[in-house]
């Protein structure tokens, strides 16, 4: 038997699904829900003979989509697509400023989001938060990297490198490193992103602002959606 969060998670999976409509190009996102939408859409592909093209956010996902009949495309042949769908590791009610990353794979994901027309988000209602506080994954080039980690720390943050389960630099699809960036609750951040952001060295933060469009939220109580504003 499923868990109770991954059943919400399913169920906002599946209102996502429905979203995706006969020849749109859509960006497919990485996680755990991410994973349970393309289970979705491969059942609709096979049942419905619905046709779309997609760009996966990382291999993972390109392996599960391709696996189950969902033709992939890139930002090559789709350089704007219709939609883009992806999880979240932290939601803030009102701006739907986001932390992604906790899967590694975020710099694929915010690319494919900022081509989209429109990105929905989707998670269990216990990513939304007042205000953003958790961990921001940054993904940082390998070489130099202590000096990376330094400048970020100096921001007023404590860093950890992200490690495998064997105790490894976790390695990102681009071959990069990940620092989470411990800020505890951040009042701008808008500002912490564009910080971030002007470290030689940072390839990108998992601080999505002013990005999604909308976010759907799978409570005990049903699917709610929730637009920016
Ligand atoms: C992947 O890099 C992340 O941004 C995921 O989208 C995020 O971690 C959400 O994952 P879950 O759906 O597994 O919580």
């Amino acid at each position: 038997m499923e868990s109770d969060q991954t059943e919400l998670k399913r169920a906002v999976a599946e209102r996502a699904a429905a979203l995706v409509q006969q020849g749109m190009a859509v960006g497919l996102g990485t996680g755990s829900t991410a994973a349970l939408l393309v289970e979705a859409l491969i059942r609709r592909v096979r049942n419905e003979n619905l046709h779309f093209v997609a760009v996966p956010t990382s291999e993972r996902t390109a392996q599960q989509a391709s696996a189950g009949g969902i033709l992939l495309t890139d930002l090559g042949a789709h350089p704007q697509l219709d939609l883009a769908i992806d999880g979240a590791d932290q939601i803030a009610r009102g701006s739907l400023a986001l932390i992604k990353g906790y899967g590694g794979a975020l710099l694929r994901e915010k690319i494919v989001a900022a081509a989209a027309a429109r990105f929905v988000v989707i998670a269990d209602d216990s990513k939304l938060a007042d205000g953003l506080d958790k961990k921001v994954p940054v993904e940082v080039v390998r070489f130099g990297w202590q000096a990376t980690d330094r400048r970020i720390r100096a921001l007023g943050a404590e860093t950890e490198m992200r490690k495998t389960s064997d105790g490894k630099p976790y390695l990102t699809d681009g071959g990069n490193f990940i620092l989470d960036a411990d800020f505890g609750p951040m009042p701008d951040p808008a500002a912490t992103d564009t910080a971030l952001r002007a470290i030689t060295g940072v390839v990108e933060t998992g601080l999505f602002i002013d990005m999604a469009d909308e976010a759907l939220l799978a409570s005990a109580s049903g699917v709610v959606t929730l637009t920016r504003g």
